[in-house]
């Protein structure tokens, strides 16, 4: 990676300014660094979630987790936002991370940078998905930016960008009409000509597989590496896999049944909101009880049952504090608004990227979609495909060590 002096001179203002150092970031991107402060909206949370009366008995009993999330659960969970959560604990953890923001196509755009010291890192765009945040990668930031070994004994270390997609967390709402691609491209802005690096790799999941496999079609001089874990195409079905003779293993047989499954009873949620995106978005707008229900039951129903337990961060108060952040931050309508934007953000024909840049493939046992190695191929230049027993659709907090270490192998491919 080369980088020029007006790229050095940049970037140390960043790194000054991030000291609490007095310089002024001026520049035609505004760049500027942002402290996460939410607390005077807590005791309005707080009252919502207190003044929301449940029902003393389950109105629709025996039904399992097939009808959605049990009252029992939703009790429980409000019972710890009441008693043991602290937002402000959870932010003064997460200003412990660099913040920023910059302003690209008119949009405001909140992103962590956190880099490291080695000479010859690699630049690695995170992107979430729905109903993620910023907040997915967490646990692996830090890590990311130490110097490690990849599994062929290849140097390795990253600095790293989390930016939250235009409509969550502390991005303003993108436009209507506005669409993945035009997020990857504000996106691709922000490495390139706001942080000023040549190239750069980038790793999406959910609705950020779909922004960063936009960045990797379109960008095919400065993305030089991807890493996914889900696809934004539709994924096989059986009958579709067995006419192109691929075969499946027994851990791949089972994803694939736990794909079909969520196809056939998880998606109403996706219906919803790409149909109705305002009904929802209003219906919970300031219902913070209202929107743990809708999202918690999406955090719990798409991850490893073990959740919470080792290698998985996925615990309660996990939930709790990316719930609370959507609320806080006042982005769940906005947030749902992009299913409707973009209402072929899965697509059903597949396309293959014009470009020779590594693409690397993390599937998870518990994940919602499951798409083999022979259909992954498909998109891209496929060089790596892992499988992993555990974790699922929330990586970076459901097995974060899989994670790392996947994200670490693209040195492998770098050049
Ligand atoms: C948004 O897209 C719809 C459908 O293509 C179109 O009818 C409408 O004019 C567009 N709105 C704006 C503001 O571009
Ligand atoms: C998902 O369901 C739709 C019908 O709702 C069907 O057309 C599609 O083939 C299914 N896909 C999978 C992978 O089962
Ligand atoms: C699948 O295998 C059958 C039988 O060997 C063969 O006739 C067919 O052409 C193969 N299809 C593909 C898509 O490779
Ligand atoms: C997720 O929901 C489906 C029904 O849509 C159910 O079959 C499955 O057991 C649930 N999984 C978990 C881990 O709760
Ligand atoms: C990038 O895409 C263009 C146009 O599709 C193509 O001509 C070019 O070879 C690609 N470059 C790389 C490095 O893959």
């Amino acid at each position: 990676m080369r980088v020029s002096w007006a790229k050095l001179l940049a970037l140390s203002y960043i790194y000054e300014a991030s000291q609490g150092s007095p310089v002024q970031v001026r520049n035609e991107y505004q760049l500027q660094p942002f402290h996460i402060d939410l607390s005077s909206r807590v005791p309005r949370m707080l009252d919502q979630i207190k003044g929301t009366q449940l029902p003393a008995q389950p109105v629709y009993i025996n039904t399992g987790t097939s009808a959605g999330i049990s009252l029992s659960l939703l009790e429980s969970f409000r019972t710890e936002w009441l008693t043991s959560f602290d937002w402000n604990r959870e932010q003064e953890d997460l200003n412990k991370f660099n913040h920023y923001t910059a302003v690209i196509e008119g949009l405001k755009v909140h992103f962590i940078h956190e880099t490291s010291k080695a000479k010859d890192a690699i630049p690695l765009l995170l992107v979430h998905g729905w109903p993620g945040s910023f907040l997915e990668f967490a646990p692996v930031i830090n890590e990311l930016t130490k110097e490690a070994t990849t599994t062929t004994g290849k140097k390795v270390s990253f600095d790293v960008v989390v930016a939250s997609i235009p409509g969550f967390a502390f991005s303003s709402a993108p436009p209507v009409n506005w669409t993945v691609a035009d997020t990857a491209r504000v996106f691709n802005t922000l490495l390139t000509n706001v942080l000023c690096y040549d190239t750069y790799a980038t790793f999406g999941t959910d609705w950020g597989s779909g922004i960063a496999y936009s960045m990797y079609y379109q960008f095919n001089t400065t993305v030089r590496a991807l890493s996914l874990d889900f696809l934004p195409f539709h994924p096989y079905t059986s009958d579709q896999l067995a006419a192109e003779n691929i075969t499946l293993s027994s851990l791949e047989e089972f994803e694939q049944a736990e794909a079909t499954e969520w196809n056939n009873s998880g998606e109403g949620y996706f219906v919803e909101q790409t149909t109705k995106a305002n009904t929802i978005g209003l219906a919970l707008y300031d219902n913070p009880v209202g929107q743990l229900a809708w999202i918690g039951e999406k955090f719990v129903n798409w991850s490893d049952p073990n959740a919470g337990q080792s290698p998985s961060v996925l615990t309660h108060n996990q939930i709790l504090r990316s719930v609370s952040l959507y609320y806080l931050t006042e982005c769940f309508a906005s947030s749902v608004v992009l299913y409707q934007q973009n209402p072929n953000g899965f697509a059903s024909v597949y396309t293959k990227a014009n470009t020779d840049a590594p693409l690397l493939y993390s599937a998870f046992k518990y994940n919602v979609g499951f798409w083999p190695p022979a259909v992954v191929a498909k998109t891209g230049n496929l060089v790596l495909y892992t499988n992993h027993e555990s974790g699922g659709h929330f990586p970076g907090l459901d097995n974060p060590p899989a994670l790392l270490e996947d994200l670490r192998e693209i040195a492998t491919y770098w050049s």
